[in-house]
């Protein structure tokens, strides 16, 4: 089974790519660009990596990010989980991006946006890697803020896919953005959020009516509200879960209690993904032997959950031919 979840091929659509910063690269790029860190070896960093809630694991994250400074580093960055996906059998990645993180420390978007770019584009002719790229804007943040952000964005448009919206959720509900997210549809963006994830399911039913997501990223907590699990069944909109980040954000105590496999027996479009994989022990193929294990998922399960990353991918119905 453990052979059959690596090969498989698989889209990944919930993934941050500031949270796939090995300790190891963020010890070379800290040297290489002078930065001091809160750690003096791997150990203490593993250390560190122990999470009570969101907040807890995104103020360390927060603070590693501060390591990247070059375009180099940007692409190095997103070099590293390329060959990740290259090795997972990850074929098509819908990657997040935070610039917000960045640009509030005085790095440029255009900095962060061409290093991240270059390297997907490695990825396509070199490693056969097909990409799209989300900005997710700061909800801890303003929404002048995010605006503002969008504004920037807009003549990189050609390189998103889409917006979404990211970092601590309790507090900072959809309708904050409602207006950001209406600009970006003007601008044809298509968006997803994080809801439901510590939120409440009032965040998934405010996300899609007024922020038009077409995915919920997470969504766990739907269960709360049996009207929301039907719609989400009959309307068929896809849920980015990510079981590893989920038990260790305690969002489940322990992986046995997660509902993903329930959802997927509902009929829900839910799919696998590793959220922030350096922060939280695996990428995605330690995410599916996860759920093999601690839930007995089963073959044709996998097979379903595979199907559903391709089918809720902001890829055209010819793309995915072509990738499967
Ligand atoms: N940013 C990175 N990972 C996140 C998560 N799991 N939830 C909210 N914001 C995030
Ligand atoms: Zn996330």
């Amino acid at each position: 089974m453990i052979d059959f979840l690596a090969k498989m091929p698989k889209a990944e659509l919930h993934l941050h790519i500031e949270g796939s910063l090995e300790p190891e690269l963020m010890f070379e790029l800290a040297q290489r660009n002078n930065i001091p860190l809160p750690y003096a070896s791997l150990d203490e960093v593993r250390l560190a990596y122990q999470f009570e809630s969101l907040q807890d694991f995104l103020d360390i994250y927060y603070a590693s990010a501060a390591v990247l400074i070059t375009e180099q580093d940007f692409y190095d960055l997103t070099w590293a989980y390329l060959k990740k996906c290259a090795e997972q059998n990850v074929v098509h990645s819908e990657i997040f991006f935070d610039p917000q993180t960045h640009t509030q420390r005085g790095i440029s978007f255009k900095t962060v946006i061409h290093g991240i770019s270059r390297a997907l584009a490695d990825g396509k002719s070199q490693l056969g890697i097909s990409s799209l790229l989300i900005m997710c804007f700061l909800r801890h943040l303003s929404a002048e803020e995010a605006m503002q952000t969008l504004v920037e964005a807009a003549p990189y448009k050609g390189q998103l896919a889409g917006v979404g919206l990211d970092s601590s959720e309790l507090g900072h509900p959809p309708e904050k953005f409602t207006e950001v997210f209406a600009m970006a549809a003007e601008m044809d963006l298509p968006a997803v959020a994080h809801a439901g994830e510590e939120g409440p399911a009032e965040y998934i039913w405010n996300a899609l009516k007024l922020l038009k997501v077409k995915r919920i990223d997470h969504g766990v907590r739907c269960v709360e509200d049996p009207e929301l699990v039907a719609i989400l069944r009959d309307k068929q909109i896809p849920l980015t879960v990510c079981p590893l980040s989920n038990t260790k954000l305690k969002v489940f105590e322990q992986m046995s209690q997660h509902n993903i496999l329930g959802l997927l027996e509902q009929g829900l479009n839910v799919t696998v993904n590793s959220d922030d994989p350096a922060y939280f022990g695996g990428y995605i193929n330690e995410n599916f032997i996860a759920l093999y294990r601690a839930l007995a998922m089963s073959q044709p399960q996998a097979v379903k959950l595979a199907q559903n990353s391709f089918n809720a991918s902001f890829l055209t119905d010819k793309e995915k031919q072509v990738l499967l």
